[in-house]
């Protein structure tokens, strides 16, 4: 049997690797740096991060697995192989984002932040709480997670719409696309949850001008920013100018175009600001491999890989 290599940077292999050979005993599974074997027998590369230059070193590698849902880890390789990248979907994966998206939403919709700052003061004062039809929230990117956060949203009441590359047949959600629409997309959103991929035509996206675009006159009395898409969107100091300047009244990033986030980061302290590190929505083995393993079958069996990437557009 052809032999699968993980090639994981940032996350523990240990546990990928125990998944896959517990549930195919059979096969031959590898762990770089230390386990390589004869490179010439690895026809299969699980990757999260792998370095640079590493996967064109397997001459006969056939399928490359990303062990996310993105792919510009791999995209960013100049000497990646041409060959078929499978991304990962997943209900695991995609549920993780729903429970992301809603409890920052919440978060910010219920005004947490001031309730618990209340709470060290032992204040017992209650505001005005919009109700959650009165609040619009834009969803950037309308793929596999938007769908499914819109459709959460929706469900809360929240007046919800989505934006994405290329049109959409009707939902029942208020849909924009393309940079044509971006602009009356903005306009209406109070909340700006952020799922798109990391690309060239999305990189820098979240910037100042485009932050003072959202709707500044809402019930939540101004706009917030949820950034779990990538980090290469943001521009941090613009986050925070936008945050100073009242462009922004709060912000949950998960994401940053430095990873880990440097210690003296401003976002880290920021008042206004929910940091996580980049956990929205995990990559867990025990839930994932069954996923990569029935592709694997599938491919041997002469079938076609499902979510296989575009490199043209990076996503
Ligand atoms: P999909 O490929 O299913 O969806 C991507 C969406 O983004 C599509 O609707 C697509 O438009 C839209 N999009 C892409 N490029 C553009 C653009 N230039 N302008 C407008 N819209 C654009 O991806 P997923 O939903 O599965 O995942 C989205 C991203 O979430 C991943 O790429 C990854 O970066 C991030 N992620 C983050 C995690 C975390 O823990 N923080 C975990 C998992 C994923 P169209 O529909 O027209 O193609
Ligand atoms: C992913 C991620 O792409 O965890 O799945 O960021």
């Amino acid at each position: 049997m052809s032999a699968l290599l993980l090639a994981i940077t940032r996350w523990d292999p240990t546990l990928w690797a125990e998944r896959f050979r517990t549930l195919s005993p059979g096969r031959d599974v590898r762990v770089w740096p230390d386990d390589v074997g004869e490179p010439a027998a690895v026809a299969y590369a699980c990757a999260w991060m792998p370095p640079q230059g590493l996967l064109a070193t397997f001459p006969n590698l056939r399928v490359i697995f990303s062990l996310g849902a993105g792919v510009d880890h791999l995209l960013s390789d100049p000497s990646l192989p041409n060959l078929p990248i499978v991304r990962i979907v997943d209900p695991d994966l995609t549920m993780r984002m729903t429970e992301y998206v809603t409890l920052h939403v919440l978060l910010h919709h219920r005004r947490q932040r001031l309730y618990d700052a209340q709470q060290r003061d032992r204040l017992w004062r209650d505001h005005d709480q919009p109700a959650a039809s009165e609040v619009s929230v834009g969803v950037m990117g309308f793929g596999t997670l938007g769908r499914a956060a819109a459709a959460m949203l929706s469900r809360l009441g929240f007046n919800v719409a989505a934006w994405s590359r290329t049109p959409k047949a009707p939902t029942g959600i208020e849909l924009f696309h393309g940079q044509d629409g971006l602009d009356a997309f903005l306009s209406r959103s109070e909340i700006l949850v952020v799922l798109v991929p990391s690309t060239p035509a999305t990189e820098g996206l979240l910037n100042l001008a485009l932050l003072r675009k959202l709707k500044h006159d809402g019930a939540l009395g101004g706009p917030v920013l949820i950034n779990a898409g990538r980090g290469k969107l943001q521009i941090d100091a613009d986050v925070v100018a936008a945050l100073d300047e009242g462009s922004l009244i709060g912000a949950s990033l998960d994401v940053f175009p430095i990873e880990p986030l440097p210690s003296e980061s401003p976002l880290w302290s920021h008042p206004k600001v929910f940091v996580t590190p980049h956990n929205a929505a995990a990559s867990v083995p025990r839930r994932l491999v069954s996923y990569v393993l029935s592709q694997i079958e599938r491919f041997e069996a002469g079938d076609a890989l499902d979510n296989v990437i575009d490199r043209t557009t990076g996503y």
